[in-house]
Formats: C-alpha cells, structure tokens, sequence
C-alpha cells in the first residue's frame, strides 16, 4: 500500500467517527509527520458553532501529542467534490509544514487534487521565515 493509499484509508476511517450533528458535512484528516508516523483527526461540532473543530486541527494536535512538530505530507477527505482545508486550517497547517508540503484533497472514491502548502496558502504569515 503506498503512503497516500494509506493516508487515504486513515483519513477515511477518522471521517466515519466525525461528530457533524449541525452541518451534516463529515470530514477525516490523516497526517505523516516527520518521523514517519500516522496521525488522524475528524472534525467535532458544538451547539455553539464557532467552537467546532475541524479535522485537520484534530489530526495536529495528535501529532503534536506524539510528540512530532513537522508535516510531510496531508490528505482531508469528505463527501464532496473538493474539500480543502478552510483558512484558518491552512494556517494551522502552515505552523508545522514547508512550503512544498503536499495536501491532497480526496472524495470518498479517492484523491481529486494534491496542491502544496504555498498553493493553498501564498505569503502566509510566519513570525520566522522558512526555507
Ligand atoms: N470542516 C473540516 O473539518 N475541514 C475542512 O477542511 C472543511 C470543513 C468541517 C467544519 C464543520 O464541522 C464542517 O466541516 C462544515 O463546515
């Protein structure tokens, strides 16, 4: 299985455990962080919307938790033509990515788009300048 069949599978699973009450709209994110490791998130809604979370920041914290600070590669996946990460994601993922890192962007059959983290987020704000 390669590592975007195996990113897609994480990331499909996490979408199915997704807490969407309000929005109806299930997402699943599945990360590889630096040293090689899976790491998942989905996003969890609340009666008070502004406070739901989405799946990508689900899927960084736990990276975090493990104690990895860098992201090699992103996949997010929902039942939609393409669901890319919503603003304040792509800075979320901004935080721990180099600009070439790949985010693809999968329905439930599979990867519809890759972009890189400069595509989906240009001159994004760092308080240090990256490579
Ligand atoms: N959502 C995500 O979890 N990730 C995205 O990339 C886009 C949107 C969630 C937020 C909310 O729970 C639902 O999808 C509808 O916006």
């Amino acid at each position: 299985m390669s590592r975007v069949d195996e990113l897609f599978a994480a990331a499909k699973g996490a979408r199915e455990k997704a807490y969407a009450p309000y929005s109806r709209f299930q997402v699943g994110a599945a990360l590889i962080a630096g040293d090689g490791s899976l790491h998942t998130g989905c996003n969890v809604e609340n009666a008070a919307f502004p406070e739901g979370v989405c799946a990508e920041a689900g899927a960084i914290s736990a990276m975090v938790l493990a104690g990895q600070q860098s992201i090699s590669e992103v996949l997010v996946v929902a039942d939609a033509a393409l669901c890319t990460p919503c603003g304040g994601c792509r800075q979320k993922l901004n935080e721990f990515a180099g600009k070439d890192m790949t985010v693809h962007v999968a329905d439930l059959n599979g990867v519809r788009r890759s972009f890189t983290m400069d595509e989906l987020l240009p001159a994004g704000f760092e308080l240090e300048e990256k490579d």
